[in-house]
Formats: structure tokens, sequence, C-alpha cells
């Protein structure tokens, strides 16, 4: 999490800088500052808060230059205050210094410099970075290498993760960049050079990126660049163009991203299903698999690993790949699999799944499950992103750029993508080509029943008005969609604050129905197949004990009168699709009850969007 900009050039830095912000933002929020040389001194402005505090008050502290570096937080170590906001200050006044990720042994490190005498003004890992930089700098001799030098130095020191920009009073044409753990890139314009956290904070001004590799090291002017390991040794600098700004980081007519990004998937999944089936048109032909179709026909265990909404959408995939390629399938919270000494069952293959591909947690598991020699594949929206230039292969989302913390199309996608695996694995396997034709042909109804779907989003701002009211909400479902229902939840909570919980519908007796008031609604998520009229019954449970139901169901099942206060209808669909439609209703509720109670959902509280430490 955290953003970091810096910028080089011969416009001064404070557009490129501000504007790169804005465009980072989604990385955390907590507070925001800048530093820019100018030449004897800094000048820093810091705000808690938004950028736009930071655009206000960097008019008042700062004067033009053309070279700075520019932080938006996402708190870790430190509460959120002016002192614990980036950039810092090393003790001596020579450096700046922007991070993002855990410096692990900072206690270590802060307790060596201060035996040295040196105090600190943060409570934060990134100044005791900052302040060992200056340290070697105080200690090696005069000359050109001295500022790199000195990073060469520090950063060997630091456990833990890093993506850092750094400046120095002494050298007012050059800016540092390195990382290990988080991603930076190096952004190439005309006669201005940027590094940032993700190549959206210099679209529109840089022409070329390039991503550096942990351990790896960028010494930027305006009109150069160098990259290096941190031993020093020349590093292969691999460019790639940077995209136009595009009109899908616009927010046009819509409030919020999340709404706009809820609105366009219908077009999203078209994108993410073009050109991806075969021409017998009875098996998706998915790319990034080539050339390990022998190692996925005879696989014994699929290991999904994914956080958040992205495992949500591999727990769908869960239930479809083993009924239609007969896999066994496990889902991890990534951030557990890396822990576990999870016996290693014949020839298994680790399924990365995330939207942004630079989830610390998830790299890490992917990063594990390759020590272990384990085959892995990714599924991400981001092209260049670490997940998949670290994994063997993959799939692109092709969404677009999910901005709202709170993901939507991106599962929808993912969710789609793992249906597409399924049927790839199944036909590959013994899926029949009449199974695989009728699930081809959903697949491409996808889009139409997505917008059919939305179109009743008016409905659904009713019922959201209708439980605005309530603290406490239950979500059930059954088989594909008791992961639909963990979504609703988590989409709920991480929005509007109210607390959620998701549960399998039949698990509601072993405990949870105890919650069952009537200011307690439960949302149940209804099968279009023979488990139905069991999770009727469940309703009718929570009816007995005066508890509000919701039932979101297909057109063809019949809900008795009493068994529910609210009905909101989903077209009757193939089993592949009905998680991917179940799960737009939940979506929109949670994006009403939000803005109900006068809720930014774009970027919820204490959340960020890409979420780089562990
Ligand atoms: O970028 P990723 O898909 O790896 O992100 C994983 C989670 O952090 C993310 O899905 C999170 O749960 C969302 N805020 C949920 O809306």
């Amino acid at each position: 999490m955290c953003g970091i900009v810096g910028y080089l050039g011969r416009e001064t830095a404070q557009a490129p800088l501000i504007d790169g912000l804005r465009r980072l933002e989604y990385r955390g929020y907590d507070s925001a500052g800048i530093a820019f040389h100018e030449g004897s001194k800094f000048s820093m402005a810091r705000e808690t808060g938004r950028v736009n505090n930071l655009a206000e008050s960097v008019q008042k502290k700062c004067s033009p230059a053309s070279l700075g570096i520019a932080h938006t937080r996402w708190a870790t170590h430190g509460a959120v205050t002016v002192s614990n906001t980036h950039p810092h200050l090393s003790y001596d006044d020579k450096f700046v210094l922007v991070h993002n990720g855990v410096i692990e042994n900072f206690g270590a490190l802060k307790r060596f410099l201060s035996d040295k005498g040196i105090d600190f003004a943060s409570e934060t890992d990134s100044e005791v970075l900052c302040n060992l930089i200056a340290f070697h700098y105080s200690e090696l001799p005069e000359g050109e290498n001295r500022f790199v030098d000195a990073v060469r130095q520090a950063l060997p020191q630091c456990r833990g993760a890093y993506g850092i920009a750094v400046l120095c009073l002494d050298y007012p044409d050059t800016m540092i960049g390195a990382r290990r753990g988080s991603p930076l890139v190096v952004g190439l314009g005309d006669e201005a050079n940027f590094i940032a956290s993700d190549a959206s904070a210099f679209v529109g001004r840089a022409k070329e990126a390039v991503f550096l590799n942990d351990g790896e090291l960028a010494v930027l002017q305006a009109n150069d660049f160098r990259i290096t390991t941190l031993e020093g040794q020349e590093a292969t600098a691999v460019t790639h163009p940077v995209d136009e700004v595009s009109e899908e980081v616009e927010l046009g007519d819509f409030d919020s991203y999340m709404e706009k990004e809820i609105y366009e998937q219908p077009m999203a999944l078209q994108n993410t299903l073009l050109g991806r089936f075969g021409d017998d048109g009875t098996t998706s032909k998915l790319g990034g698999l080539e050339g390990h179709e022998d190692e996925l026909r005879n696989l014994d265990r699929i290991i999904f690993v994914a956080c958040g909404t992205a495992r949500h959408a591999c727990m769908v995939g869960e239930y479809l790949i083993e009924r239609l390629a007969r896999v066994p399938v496990e889902v991890e919270h990534a951030s557990e699999f890396r822990y576990r000494n999870s016996p290693k069952a014949g020839k298994s293959l680790v399924i990365a799944v995330s939207q942004s591909g630079e989830t610390l947690d998830t790299l890490e598991a992917v990063r594990e499950a390759k020590t272990k020699g384990l085959l892995t594949l990714g599924i991400t929206n981001v092209v260049g992103s670490s997940l998949a230039r670290e994994t063997d292969g993959g799939v692109y989302q092709r969404v677009g750029p999910e901005i709202g913390v709170a993901s939507t199309k991106a599962f929808s996608s993912q969710a789609c993508l793992c249906a597409m695996l399924g049927l790839a694995l199944g036909r590959m396997r013994d899926l029949s080509p009449m199974d695989g034709q009728s699930i081809v042909e959903a697949l491409k109804g996808l889009p139409d029943l997505v917008s059919e779907v939305l179109q009743k989003g008016e409905q659904i701002r009713e019922l959201a008005i209708k439980y605005s009211k309530a603290e406490h909400l239950l979500f059930l479902g059954r088989q594909s969609l008791y992961p639909v229902a963990l979504e609703g939840a988590l989409k709920l909570k991480e929005i509007s604050y109210a607390h959620a919980e998701g549960y399998p519908a039949a698990e509601l007796k072993h405990g949870p129905i105890a919650l069952i008031n009537p200011d307690c609604p439960s949302v149940f998520i209804v099968e279009g197949n023979e488990l139905s009229a069991k999770t009727i019954a469940n309703m009718q449970e929570v009816k007995a004990r005066k508890g509000p139901v919701l039932a979101i169901a297909p057109d063809g099942i019949e809900i008795p009168e009493e068994a529910a206060d609210d009905v909101f209808r989903l077209p009757d669909a193939h089993e592949v699709v009905r998680p991917i439609l179940a799960n737009l209703p939940l979506q929109l509720f949670a994006y009403h009850f939000a803005r109900l109670r006068g809720l930014d959902v774009d970027k919820p509280r204490n959340l960020a969007k890409s979420v780089t430490v562990e």
C-alpha cells in the first residue's frame, strides 16, 4: 500500500507530483506529503487526510522546483499524524525519503542509530531508513558515488519490504529509487523522468516504463537513468510503452467509481470472454495456458491462493472446477498458505488470483509455491504486474482499471475466468462435447444477462432504503452461492461499516441463528436447482423467529409468501454463470446502503486498494 511518485525534469514538479498522487490515492489515503529540492534546502508540505488537503498546503508552503518526491500513506507504523506522514527528513536535513512497505527490523536499526546520538521525529520505520542512509553518507568520503553508495550500504541492513524514492541535498539533479517486495517503476519522458509505485502515476507524461525487479536500484537524472543491482552490477532495463490516458479512468456521469464499475460489467465481461473460445464451440481457449497442456491434463490437485474478494471468486471456481473437471481444488487464504506445511500431493497447480497483481500476501504465496517446485498460474487484471511477471503462465482479466476500493467488476471476471478454466480442464479430461457446448453458450450469453440484472438497479435501491437501518445482517447461500454470500457480506461491511456475516445457509442453525431478531435481516441467495427447497426451509426458520428475509432468487423458483419479506428476481441461467448474476444485486445493495449513510464508497475508512504489506 502507500503510493510513491517522484519527478525530475524541466517542468516544476508540483503538477506532475500532485496529479500522480491523485492517481495513486487508491493505494492509501490516511495522509499525504511532498518534498521539493530547492537547492539549499528541502521544502515540504504534509497533511493528514486526502491529497486535496495537501494540494492546498503545497501552494502556501512550497516554491517551484523541478525535483521532488511525494507519497500517499496507508498507515502501518505509527498513527495517522503529520509527523508520521512521508516524506521523512533525515536528522541532518540532507535526505528526504518516501517508502512503501515495512522494515521489519526497524526497532533494532533505530536502537543502533539512537546509540550514535541520532534523534527521531516520527514513530515510523521509514524515518529509520532515511536516517540510516544519512548515517552511512556521513561516514563515506566525498565523491561522485557517495549518495548511491550510502543507499547501497543501508538497504541490505533492512529486513522486510520496501519501495523507496530518496533525494540528497548535495545532488540537486539526482533521484534514487530501489525496491524489494514493494513495486516500483521508472517512467521515461521527454527530458523528465519519474519513479512511482505504479505506472498510472505518470500516464500522459512518460512514454515508457521500466519495472524494477526486487533487489534493483535506479539512479535517475532528467535526461538519463541507470539501473543496477544493489551490489552495483548493471541490470537490463526492459522498457514498456505507457498506455495513453484512457477514458476508463474518468468518472463520466457516475458519482463514484464503484457505481461506474458495477455498471460497466457487461462490457468488462465481454472483454474477458473475447476470442477465448475454441473453434469447435465446445471449450475455452486461454492463451496463457498454452505450453502447459500436458501438465494441466494430468493434474492431481489445484490450490487457489488469493485474498479478500479475489478469494471469494476462487471459491466459486472451486465448486465449478471440481464439477466440470473433477480435479480436487483447495482455496487458501494467500496469507496462510506460505506458513503451512502442506503435504505435497502429486502434481499440484497453484493458481494465484489478484486484481492488482501486487497483493504481497498473494505474491509471497506464489514465491513459496515456486520454491516447492509447483507450477504457478496467475489471474490478474493488471498487465505487467508482479503477479503476471512472476507466475509460469496466466490469464489477464481485461476489465480495465478498477479504481473503487470495493472490488466489483474484478470479482465477476475472476469468477468467469474460473468457469472458463474449469471448462478447458474439463474438456481436456472427461467433460463431454455436449456439456462443453452448453457451457460455452452460457458464458457467451453472460454479458446480456448481467445487463438485464443491472437494469433492475432501482429495485435494489428501494430494498437498500428499506433495510438501511440495520446494523447487523446475515448473508446465506449454498454451494457456489456460499462464496457469493461471503462476498455480499464483505462488500457491505467494507463500505457501509455495518456488521455483516456470510454463511452456508444450512450452517445457520449451528450457531448464527442466535443472532436473528427483528432488527437483523437475512439475505438468502437461492439456488436454481433441487437444493432451493432446503434453502427456502432455512428462510422459514428465520421468519419463524421474526427475522426479516430478503431473497435473491431465480425466476423459475417459487418462493412461498410466508418465507420472505422481499424477493429480488434473477433470470434463470446455467449454473456456471449463476454466482456472477447473484452477486450483482449484492454489489448494488452494498453501494446504495453505504450511499444512504452518506459514506465515500470509493475510499472506505482504513482500507487501500492494493495491499502491499503482509
Ligand atoms: O488486488 P487483489 O485482488 O489481490 O486484492 C485482494 C483484496 O485486497 C481485495 O479483493 C479486497 O478484499 C477488496 N477491497 C474487496 O472489495
